[in-house]
Parts: structure tokens; C-alpha cells; sequence
């Protein structure tokens, strides 16, 4: 039966129920279903309100009133429901989604680079800083700047085939036409005179027809030797060369400049020590000794590198004149410096690219 506008009993009962209701509500859906069954359009409450037109005048503000409370009190135990639900979600999200910020994170393992390069920006850093410009050279050099450029002899062992990568042909690549695919391999057209680099003395000619005198260049790079990768050997490895051209350098000046390069390198203990022997583009020539304190077995000497004044030779070359000009030169392995440096044994650890080598010497190789 509908509820008569002016049952106060029974508006008061509608009152309570719609209250329960709306505080039994659980969730959102729940206080939706209860809010369609106590204020919606068919509410008894609702209805109760659209009876009171048909009341008679005088029984209409009792009728007004009765329904205008118990509205008002529906409204507001909605409002205080939806009030509750909402702070109860904002709690649960809250809860949710908490981010615990003093758990230890995964970390992502960073890489490092390789200690060569790193020696070797070192290493031109300490060229820098004697005023040396750095200079580089084509890792694929014409046979005439490798050998003939720096005096060695057409019949010079060093150019034979078991020493020296020669570049058979270079591939010519066919036109990039509709036809390309079915044509043949690329033919390798003969590029006779063209090797990889044995040395980085080339760097020397290179400089010294390009730049003339005086010049003062430190070349580290990369060179090649048909060599079998083992624990002394690779085929690929690094050197630096150093060059200076100048009026009145002498040999005392080559050893004043290695045995401060061997400092630079292996701290204030170090000293070079120079053995004669031969290059071809040096004269006279001499092998450098490093004095290694940590030598295995004892402090003793260890060769490093190769050394000389350039050979006039070399110079007339270039069209510098010998008579004016004098310089020294000197080569070094990278790899044997690293080597020396660090104790590394083997050689193929510098080469096969394992990050756990390179780590150890820190994520930037500067040993932090
Ligand atoms: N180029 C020589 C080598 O590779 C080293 C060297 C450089 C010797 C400069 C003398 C002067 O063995």
C-alpha cells in the first residue's frame, strides 16, 4: 500500500529504512540500489510527495512539511553514505597503491668502457699537455707511405707476405639497378700497393708532407700484423708513435721526452734506457727498455717500444731539408702498456670483449 503524505508513522518508518539502507551500503552499486529504492521516482516517499496535490488546502503544509523533513534527512544520510564509501576508496587506493621507497632496487648493471681507449685518450692527453698536436692516419695506407716513404728497401723483409695484411681488390658493388640482384658477384678489381697499416709510423710521412717543419704529433691508433692471436700476440693491435721535427733536436731530447712519457705512464720510478738496433727510417736507431719495478722475478728492464732520430732519408722525402731540420721519432704498443700497467697476462682478455674485463677497471676506466 502507498504511503499517505500524511502518515507520520509511516514517513518516519520510510525515513529509518532509507537511512539503514544507505549505512548498510557496502559500495557504490549497493548505495546506488539503495538510493533508487528510498528517493527515486518510486520511492514510497517519492510518490508519498506527489500525493500531496491531490490533498485538501488546509492538510497540504502538515503534508509539505512531514515530506520536506524526512527529503531532507534522506538526502543527507545519502550524502554522509557517499561521503563514507568515498573516503573509504580514497583509503583503499591509498593503501593500493603504496610504493614502499626504502625497498632495495633491482639496478641496472652498468657497462664500462675498454681500458685501451681509455689508455690511449690518456695518453694523448699527456702529448697535449707537452703542447703536441695529436694526428691521425688511414688505417688502410698506400705500400708507399707504410714502407717506401720511410726508407725500407723494396727487397726489406717486413714486406713480406707473412708480416703484412695486403689488400687483394676492393669489391666494385654493381649499379643499384632492378637487374642488380641477378647480376654477378661483385668482381674485386686488383688495388695493387694498398696494406693495412703494419705501424703507425706512416702517420710520420703523412705528417710531414702535409704540415712540414717544425712539427711536434703523437699518432695513436690501430694497426695490423698477419699475426695468430695467443697470449702475446694479435693480429690487431694499438701504438702510439711520436714525432718531432725541429731545428737542433738531438737524441737527449728523445730520451728526456720517453723517460717523461714512462713517468706519465708508470709513475715517478720509471726511466727508459735506449739499445741500439735498426729502423729504417731512423738512424741511429735504438730499442727503449722501460726500468719495470714490478717486474716478475724482480725490478729489471723491459722492452717497450721502438726509437731514433729520423732518418734524413725520411725528412728529403717529405722536402724537408736535413741540413736545417733534425727530429726524433718513437713507436709504442698500447696493448703492452695496458699490459705492463695493469699485470695483464694474456692478451686475449683484451680482446674477446668480456665486460667483466673491462669493469674491473672501473665504468669510465679513470678507476672510479
Ligand atoms: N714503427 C716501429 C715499429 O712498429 C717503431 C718505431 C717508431 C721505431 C718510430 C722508430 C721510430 O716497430
Amino acid at each position: 500500500m502507498d504511503l499517505s503524505p500524511l502518515d507520520a508513522a509511516g514517513i518516519a518508518e520510510a525515513v529509518k529504512a532509507a537511512q539503514s539502507a544507505f549505512q548498510n551500503a557496502g559500495d557504490f552499486n549497493e548505495l546506488k540500489a539503495a538510493k533508487l529504492a528510498h528517493s527515486g521516482d518510486n520511492a514510497p516517499i517519492t510518490k508519498a510527495n506527489m500525493q500531496i496535490r491531490y490533498l485538501e488546502k488546509a492538510e497540504k503544509p502538515q503534508a509539505g512539511k512531514l515530506l520536506g523533513q524526512a527529503r531532507k534527512a534522506i538526502q543527507s544520510a545519502l550524502n554522509e553514505a557517499t561521503a563514507r564509501l568515498e573516503a573509504e576508496q580514497e583509503e583503499r587506493i591509498l593503501e593500493e597503491e603504496k610504493v614502499d621507497v626504502t625497498l632495495p632496487t633491482r639496478g641496472t648493471p652498468c657497462g664500462a668502457r675498454h681500458p685501451l681507449p681509455v689508455l690511449m685518450e690518456d695518453i694523448s692527453d699527456f702529448f697535449i699537455s707537452l703542447g703536441w698536436d695529436i694526428a691521425e692516419g688511414p688505417e688502410v695506407e698506400h705500400e708507399w707511405f707504410n714502407f717506401d716513404a720511410l726508407n725500407f728497401g723494396a727487397d726489406h723483409p717486413a714486406r713480406q707476405m707473412q708480416d703484412t695484411f695486403y689488400i687483394d681488390g676492393v669489391e666494385t658493388l654493381p649499379d643499384r639497378g632492378d637487374s642488380a640482384a641477378k647480376e654477378e658477384p661483385a668482381k674485386c678489381a686488383p688495388q695493387p700497393g694498398l696494406v693495412l697499416r703494419t705501424h703507425t709510423s706512416p702517420v710520420q710521412a703523412h705528417v710531414l708532407i702535409e704540415r712540414g717543419a717544425p712539427v711536434y704529433i703523437a699518432c695513436p691508433g690501430k694497426v695490423f700484423r698477419t699475426d695468430a692471436l695467443d697470449s702475446t700476440h694479435t693480429p690487431v693491435f694499438h701504438q702510439v708513435e711520436g714525432l718531432a721535427v725541429d731545428k737542433g733536436l738531438t737524441m737527449a731530447h728523445l730520451k728526456g721526452t720517453l723517460d717523461h712519457f714512462a713517468r706519465a705512464m708508470f709513475g715517478p720510478e720509471a726511466k727508459t734506457r735506449l739499445r741500439p738496433s735498426f729502423f729504417p727510417f731512423t738512424e741511429p736507431s735504438a730499442e727503449m727498455d722501460l726500468w719495470f719495478p714490478q717486474k716478475k722475478g724482480g725490478a729489471g728492464w723491459i722492452e717497450w717500444g721502438g726509437c731514433g732520430m729520423v732518418n734524413p732519408e725520411v725528412l728529403r722525402n717529405a722536402g724537408i731539408d736535413p741540413e736545417e731540420y733534425t727530429g726524433f721519432a718513437f713507436g709504442m704498443g698500447i696493448e703492452r702498456t695496458l699490459m705492463l700497467r695493469h699485470g695483464i697476462a694474456d692478451m686475449r682478455d683484451m680482446v674477446e670483449g668480456d665486460i667483466r674485463f673491462s669493469t674491473q677497471f672501473g665504468t669510465t676506466g679513470r678507476g672510479n
